[in-house]
């Protein structure tokens, strides 16, 4: 006698050995449909997906490579010595990330870039340095927005806040000075490990953390 079919619900999929990254022909069609052993499956293969973050992360910097936008340097070129000034002046690694990141968003979020990695770097750095990514544009400009129409003091709007003199050296010291063409940077490579300590062990904030 052939036995009724298992529901998909009940089938303790934790312990299936398949390609986690395949689409699963046992998950739901529409999310109010979803259950428990679903959603777990689903847990463990974002887990799974998520070990190739960091990779993810240095594979996006490595396009940055493909373009200058008119500087004398590329836009990965240009992160990379941001990171690495920061590296040799021993500040911390949190900071290290940050200047790799800062403009990772250029190829995708041209108009807000700053807000960008901002959100990238949140579930992993401190308020402070998450301000500081996420205002960047704004303190950048005092370098160049009057070249453009635009003011170079926009900036000041910010002058009593408490990230002020932050960014204002962020920007001065590992930003606006990192278009060197003789500059001798740090590889990519060689900042995986601080990626990894910063960005690989999972957030420290986030709404999916218990
Ligand atoms: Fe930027
Ligand atoms: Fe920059």
């Amino acid at each position: 006698m052939a036995s009724s079919p298992v529901p998909a619900y009940s089938v303790d999929m934790t312990d299936v050995a398949e390609d986690l990254s395949a689409p699963n022909p046992d998950s739901f069609t529409a999310m109010e449909h979803g259950t428990k052993p679903q959603w777990e499956y689903i847990a463990k293969s974002i887990n799974h997906y998520n070990e190739g973050f960091v990779d993810r992360i240095m594979e996006t910097l490595k396009e940055l490579e493909d373009d200058a936008s008119g500087f004398a340097v590329n836009r990965l070129e240009h992160s990379l010595q941001s990171a690495t000034r920061c590296y040799r002046d021993n500040k911390d690694t949190e900071l290290v990330v940050c200047a790799l990141i800062h403009d990772i968003g250029d190829m995708l979020a041209p108009y807000n870039h700053d807000q960008y990695a901002a959100a990238m770097l949140q579930p992993f750095v401190s308020e402070k340095y998450h301000w500081m990514v996420a205002h960047h544009g704004v303190f950048q400009g005092y370098y160049f927005f009057d070249y453009l129409g635009l003011d170079k003091n926009m900036r000041d709007q910010y002058a009593d806040h408490e990230y002020y003199d932050l960014t204002q050296d962020f920007c001065h010291n590992y930003d606006q000075n990192c278009f060197d063409p003789s500059f001798k940077s740090m590889k990519l490579e060689e900042f995986r490990p601080a990626l990894e300590e910063i960005m690989g062990n999972g957030p420290r904030k986030s709404i999916y953390k218990k």
